[in-house]
């Protein structure tokens, strides 16, 4: 089983994601970052999460601001408490006084992949501190960004536009890197009987799923009219656990961080009449989604 560190913001699809993890690699540690709601909030979801899951996995609280952009208004896609608001499950967990930036920056090693389901903030101070710890870490899988359109702006995905300068110093840094951006995360839809499944597994863990789901497809429901909502954050831990379920393409990746209309966008090379720029990121382009549906409805069994 892979060795992980998972990055996040919880965040429903972060606390699936989570829940992924911790079933099929070795989850070393979660760092969390202000990004779907604050930090405070973030680290207790994972804090929660991870309670939830009877996992021992320590958490260590990071970033509360991006790097150098303001703030941007906290994201109202999870509800206010970040998990959709639903029913809490009371827990004594706590998380741990050493910082996330001085964990990833000084206990990630050349086996170890980070999985980063949030804004960059943490990767980022890391880089300042260190701008070689990319290269002396197994690699790093992102839930952020898009080869076609955004979310948050048309050419912005929230995570890569919440803190842009981080994550140029992300795709820069010379670590082995895969991309999986809105253009995968789209394909990935969940739908009522993806719900019924989950909750049809009658676990502790399974109800806790169900119920963010559920959260998920009101939302998506409320503004487009349809229940078929994508599952972004569990696409960037199955890039590693399952990278079998994906095509992948070589390309570079950058950032831009100061445009009016393009802060956050990830300006990939994908040109067919000139050569291209060299490839910095593995791009997930396609995921198998029947098999992915059935790796991550599988997964809440247990608990
Ligand atoms: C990303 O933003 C957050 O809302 C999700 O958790 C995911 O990481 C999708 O743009
Ligand atoms: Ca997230």
């Amino acid at each position: 089983m892979p060795s992980l560190i998972i990055d996040c913001d919880p965040g429903c699809d972060d606390a699936i994601a989570i829940l992924l993890a911790l079933k099929h690699s070795d989850l070393k540690a979660i760092t969390t970052v202000s990004g779907n709601v604050p930090l405070a909030q973030t680290t207790e979801n994972a804090l929660m999460t991870i309670a939830l899951a009877k996992a021992q996995t320590p958490v260590y609280a990071g970033a509360s601001r991006p790097l150098e952009s303001t703030p941007t208004q906290t994201n109202i896609s999870h509800g206010s408490d970040g998990l959709g608001g639903i029913e809490r499950l009371s827990h004594d967990r706590t998380c741990e006084s050493y910082s996330a930036r001085d964990y990833l920056l000084n206990h990630v090693s050349n086996e170890d992949w980070v999985i980063a389901l949030g804004p960059l903030t943490n990767l980022g101070e890391v880089l300042q501190q260190d701008p070689d710890w990319g290269k002396r870490i197994g690699g790093i899988s992102i839930m952020g960004g898009s080869t076609t359109t955004g979310n948050i702006s048309p050419v912005a995905e929230f995570n890569s536009y919440t803190d842009p300068h981080a994550a140029a110093k992300v795709y820069a840094s010379g670590a082995k890197l895969i991309m999986c951006g809105l253009n995968l995360t789209h394909q990935l839809l969940v739908t009522d009987s993806t719900m019924t499944a989950v909750l049809e597994l009658g676990t502790q863990q399974s109800t806790f799923v169900a119920a963010l789901l559920n959260f998920l497809l009101q939302r998506i429901e409320r503004s487009v009219g349809t229940r078929s909502a994508p599952l972004h954050d569990p696409c960037a831990v199955l890039a590693v656990t399952h990278p079998s379920l994906f095509d992948f393409e070589e390309l570079s990746v950058e950032v831009e961080t100061e445009g009016d209309l393009t802060r956050g966008m990830t300006v990939v090379d994908q040109r067919t009449t000139r050569p291209r720029l060299m490839p910095n990121t593995l791009v997930a382009k396609q995921i198998n989604v029947a098999l992915a549906l059935q790796v991550i409805t599988d997964s809440f069994v247990e608990a």
